[in-house]
């Protein structure tokens, strides 16, 4: 299948590694120009190489003065923005009594606000042109809570009613906006969580982990042109963990 994604101009926010990488990746394979983006430079300018991006931004998600600026920076490079994949580093785990007000304010930001920035910026850029692919990088949490993950269960919900607005209110501008939410893929952030795998594959009726790749290849479809009637839909990539409907 022709996803018609040749030359098409992509920006995958935090993309040095893990999901954004292997969804930048993916975009690349298939054509598209694509910028990356996250906060250490030596990561960024390996994975530039590796994997043969247009280009690499610095930006900390978690600083809301720097989002804007990112996108305008990234649509004059690559003269014109496209696609928009939204991704952030997860939050720390904890159950609601573990955590203080400033660390809900810090994932407030990194995980939500930092969405609500970048696509206010993409906006105007995408209905210009009457064109655009968002697609958020979420997680089953935002649907299902799971245990000790408070602030993800909380914000990635917070996103999905996002998501559904402004399914409504852009398609009219040719935007399509749509979330992906993983389970357990293999990344460096399960790494991070010093999970028990073998109790996490049983949870999964696929009877495995998630693979970047194949969550990038979900996302890559949702930013192509043969996905312009599928919007506002939180599509999971769980192995057949969550239940749909
Ligand atoms: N992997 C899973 O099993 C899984 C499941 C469900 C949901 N998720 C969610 O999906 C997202 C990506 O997960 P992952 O597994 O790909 O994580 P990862 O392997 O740890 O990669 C995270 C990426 O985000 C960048 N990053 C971290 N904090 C940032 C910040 N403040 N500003 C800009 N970039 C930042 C990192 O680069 P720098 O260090 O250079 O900034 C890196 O490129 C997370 O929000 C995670 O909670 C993951």
């Amino acid at each position: 299948m022709d996803l018609k994604l040749k030359n098409r101009r992509a920006l995958v926010l935090a993309s040095s590694d893990g999901l954004g990488k292997a969804v930048a990746a993916e975009l690349i394979a298939e054509g598209a120009n694509v910028i990356i983006s996250s906060r250490n430079i030596e990561k960024l300018e390996i994975t530039a190489t590796e994997i043969g991006v247009h280009s690499f931004i610095k930006c900390d998600l978690s600083d809301a003065s720097s989002i804007e600026p990112l996108i305008v920076e990234a649509a004059e490079a690559l003269g014109g923005l496209d696609i928009l994949v939204t991704n952030a580093g997860g939050p720390p785990a904890g159950t609601f009594a573990d955590l203080t007000d400033q660390q809900w304010y810090d994932a407030f930001q990194t995980l939500f606000m930092s969405v609500t920035q970048s696509i206010r910026a993409a906006r105007p850029i995408m209905a210009e042109q009457q064109w655009g692919r968002i697609v958020m990088i979420t997680s089953v949490a935002g649907k299902e809570s799971v245990h000790n993950l408070t602030l993800s269960n909380s914000l990635r919900a917070g996103l999905h009613g996002l998501m559904n607005t402004l399914s409504k209110e852009l398609g009219a501008e040719g935007i399509t906006v749509n979330a992906v939410l993983p389970t357990y893929t293999e990344t460096e952030r399960l790494k991070q969580l010093k999970v028990d795998r073998a109790a996490l594959t049983k949870q999964i009726p696929a009877g495995r982990l998630g693979q970047p790749e194949e969550l990038a290849k979900l996302v890559t479809y949702l930013c192509s042109d043969m996905a312009g009637f599928i919007s506002g839909q939180a599509v999971g990539f769980d192995g057949g963990s969550m239940q749909s409907v």
